[in-house]
């Protein structure tokens, strides 16, 4: 019966189709379930590309073994291909045929696995990611997996197509710190010196504009240490871009053009171009997010300018202190519940707001604890400005400016779904641009830049540098989609005198500057030409792309948000020779 041997496989399990019946096959896979009816035993094989019925008729030798059978046995298999007749199984791509086996061989036996291998699993996270390779024969996830290495097919086809070089740059790097955290590595050579791994590519792909490579591309791995979340983890990929003699537009259609050929193969929906800008300030203003997401409507509306002249006393004492009140409209929701708007009021709590005013929009006036405070013509232009029609439930959120939006930010995300659960399932991609340069780092009291600090402000914000840097804008863009940023980039400084000025903004004096970034600001001296560039998270883009909820599902072996490898129980301590060889010893 080692037939094995002798044959080879001549198809996958999930590649024979009715044409095929008649045909001799030999298919190799894992047991993925079987049913046995007693005249015939059923038994699915399954590869990564799919399923196949097995047959065994009673009284065969190979039923013999089959019976034997458990599920995620390695098995190979010989037989022939027969239509299934009037038993077509219309929810399987090889649901036409069946395999009647003639030679069966166990190539390897499984230990029970601690969850079922199928798409709808019941067991935690926790034991999924301890036995990844079990959870990674879920069709799901072999489908995400798939998928993310066709999109590094499609970058590397499109970006190739367009004249970039794919270079790479260092995983060892000088450390310098500028946004997140870095991770280090000691040095055993030099005692008490230590790289870093990249956060990204980005001062070298900026040295390679330097050298006159003009354009190119990575498939870059980035490593930042910061606190993880949904769509955040330690060690990312970034599809990392930098081109030279461009300004924002040249990125930007590049970038679409990348994004819509991804778009294609993933989804095999035409991304719509161009795809629509919106600065920062109308993305803070209208959705409360420098990430906004644009399939639910529901803009956020100043009704500060109304609720002014009211006998609202609580919205009148937070503009009266310099605030702001603002609202959005949830359509045909003024049906909600006492209870529901509690637990609406608990969560833009959650957020800083101190609490919720909620009207209900009724013919000709507006219901709900604060109705009163407001005469008729208040109500009826309250009603216009929201442009609320009878039903709607209106929500207000009053304070200082930064919570109010943040607050009504969250909401509107949270509320879009449930009001328009048709349109959860849209692709609604946004540049955002005109970001401000720098932002007020609060706790050191000094201006960090948003982007990074080799991000070139607008020529027309220059005069601001020194006297007013929070007005600086910056020539930076990002990509998002569905209120997820996907990539950001900028056009760069490229004279060393700009970049000088620029650390001085933030604070950094010229030594810190020289020791720093010295490499840099020489480098620039040597002929830097004019260039811009931007990253793509490729983790988040096949996140959003397959639906998935979290980048730990589109990712072969993610850690969890507290760092850790389930799977082999990195990080872990090492020997304490290993610390002595690079002199280094443990606190206790
Ligand atoms: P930025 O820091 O905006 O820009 O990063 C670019 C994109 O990388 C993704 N990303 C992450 N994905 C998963 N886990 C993380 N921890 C994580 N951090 C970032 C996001 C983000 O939009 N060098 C610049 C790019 C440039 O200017 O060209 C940079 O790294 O999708």
């Amino acid at each position: 019966m080692d037939f094995v041997e002798q044959v080879r496989r001549t198809h996958r399990c999930g590649e024979l189709r009715g044409k095929d019946a008649g045909a001799r096959v030999v298919l190799m896979g894992w047991v993925h379930g079987a049913r046995d009816l007693g005249a015939q035993l059923f038994v699915l094989l399954r590869d990564r590309s799919g399923l196949t019925q097995l047959r065994f008729d009673r009284g065969t030798e190979a039923h013999a073994i089959g019976a034997t059978l458990r599920p995620e046995w390695v098995v190979a298999v010989e037989g022939q291909a027969v239509g299934r007749g009037g038993n077509v199984n219309k929810d399987m791509a090889t649901g036409e045929i069946e395999v009647v086996v003639e030679r069966v061989q166990v190539l390897n036996q499984a230990a029970t696995p601690p969850f079922v291998i199928r798409d709808e699993v019941d067991a935690s996270e926790e034991l999924r990611l301890k036995y990844r390779y079990l959870d990674l024969r879920r069709p799901i996830l072999q489908d995400r997996l798939i998928k993310r290495a066709a999109v590094a097919r499609v970058t590397r086809r499109h970006l190739d197509g367009k004249g970039f070089l794919e270079l790479e740059t260092p995983t060892f790097i000088k450390s310098t710190p500028e946004g997140a955290r870095d991770f280090l590595v000691p040095s055993r050579l030099q005692k008490q010196s230590f790289y870093a791994l990249p956060q990204s590519p980005q001062l070298f792909k900026q040295i390679f504009m330097v050298a006159g490579f003009d354009r190119y591309y990575q498939v870059a791995r980035c490593y930042r240490d910061e606190d993880l979340r949904a769509d955040r983890q330690p060690e990312f990929t970034q599809i990392d871009i930098e081109m030279s003699f461009v300004n924002e537009d040249d990125v930007m259609e590049l970038v679409e053009g990348l994004m819509a050929d991804i778009f294609k193969e993933i989804t095999g929906q035409n991304l719509p171009r161009p795809i629509p800008r919106i600065t920062y300030d109308t993305a803070m203003n209208l959705y409360g997010r420098d990430a906004p997401d644009l399939r639910f409507g529901m803009p956020i509306t100043d009704v500060g300018p109304i609720f002014e002249g009211t006998e609202f006393t609580v919205f009148k004492e937070v503009l009266a202190a310099g605030g702001t009140a603002r609202g959005i409209r949830v359509s045909k929701a003024a049906e909600k519940s006492r209870k529901e708007l509690d637990a609406l009021t608990a969560f833009v709590q959650g957020y800083g707001a101190k609490g919720l005013v909620w009207l209900k929009v009724q013919e000709d006036a507006v219901a709900g604890p604060a109705a009163k405070f407001l005469s008729p013509e208040q109500q009826l232009k309250l009603v216009e400005v929201m442009d609320a029609k009878i039903g709607d439930l209106l929500l207000f959120v009053g304070g200082p400016k930064k919570t109010v939006l943040l607050a009504l930010g969250q909401l509107r995300m949270k509320l879009g779904p449930e009001v328009y659960p048709d349109r959860a399932k849209n692709f609604a991609f946004c540049w955002v641009t005109d970001f401000p340069m720098f932002e007020l780092d609060e706790e050191a009291n000094r201006y960090v830049a948003m982007h990074h600090p080799f991000t070139q402000p607008k020529p027309q914000d220059l005069p601001l540098l020194e006297s007013d840097p929070g007005r600086v804008r910056a020539r930076a863009y990002d990509i998002v989609l569905n209120g997820v940023e996907l990539g950001g980039g900028s056009i760069r400084i490229s004279t060393p005198d700009l970049q000088q000025r620029i650390f001085s903004a933030m604070q950094i004096t010229p030594e810190e500057a020289q020791a720093k970034f010295g490499f840099l600001l020489e480098a620039f001296t040597f002929g830097a030409p004019p260039h811009g560039g931007l990253a793509l998270g490729m983790d988040r883009v096949v996140m959003m792309l397959t639906g998935a909820s979290s980048i730990r599902d589109v990712i072969a072996f993610p850690k969890t948000t507290s760092g850790t490898c389930l799977m082999t129980g990195s990080p872990s301590e090492v020997d304490s020779r290993q610390l002595h060889e690079l002199g280094i010893k443990l606190e206790n």
